[in-house]
């Protein structure tokens, strides 16, 4: 951990913050989703620890999968080539899914998942992201829920990585950038 905070710059959200905003995100949902069933998609890795937290707080009938899409590689930056490395195993048809990531950059992935879930028969697909940077923004895809919106840092902790690194981190931390343009 010694190690590892030497990397951070800036903490922006701590333990606290990110349970506050986990909580306000959860009580959007329950209201909207208020009586209805949901499946809930984790778009993995990143957004592992947040749906962890942001799940047991969910109160409508929810059923839960995961898939994962690559577009990154070791780097800050999206190649905007989003291809699927795991699906998802449930049958979405007709059903109300909430696809829940890290973070919406410049929203390659999401807005290929998004499609790609729709294609599926669901009934609905929203989106539910832990922070969300729109200056970067490069496709047409906007969060329904948000735990905050930043600026244009690269953030690591709490689930987010920079080459499969600081996801343990229990803060959201802003990554010194000698460390990436190295
Ligand atoms: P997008 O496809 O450009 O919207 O990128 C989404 C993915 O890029 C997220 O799921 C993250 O894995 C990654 N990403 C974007 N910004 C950051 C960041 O600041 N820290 C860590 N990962 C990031
Ligand atoms: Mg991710």
């Amino acid at each position: 951990m010694q190690n590892m905070n030497k990397d951070i710059q800036e903490i922006l959200f701590d333990e606290e913050q990110l349970r506050q905003m986990t909580q306000t995100v959860a009580r959007q949902i329950n209201a909207d989703y208020s009586g209805q069933s949901l499946v809930v998609i984790g778009v993995l890795k990143g957004s592992f620890l947040f749906l962890a937290d942001l799940f047991r707080q969910l109160t409508a009938d929810c059923r839960i999968d995961f898939i994962a899409a690559s577009s990154y590689g070791a780097s800050t930056t999206s190649s905007g080539n989003v291809r699927i490395i795991k699906d998802i195993h449930m049958d979405v048809s007709n059903k109300h899914v909430l696809l829940v990531e890290d973070i919406l950059d410049t929203g390659s992935t999401l807005s290929y998942l998004t499609e790609y879930i729709s294609q599926k028969g669901a009934q609905t697909v929203r989106i539910c992201t832990l922070l969300d940077k729109p200056s970067r923004r490069t496709k047409p895809v906007q969060a329904d829920y948000a735990g905050a919106v930043i600026p244009d840092y690269f953030v690591v902790g709490y689930g987010l990585d920079y080459d499969e690194r600081y996801r343990n981190l229990p803060y959201i931390g802003i990554l010194k950038p000698e460390i990436y343009t190295k």
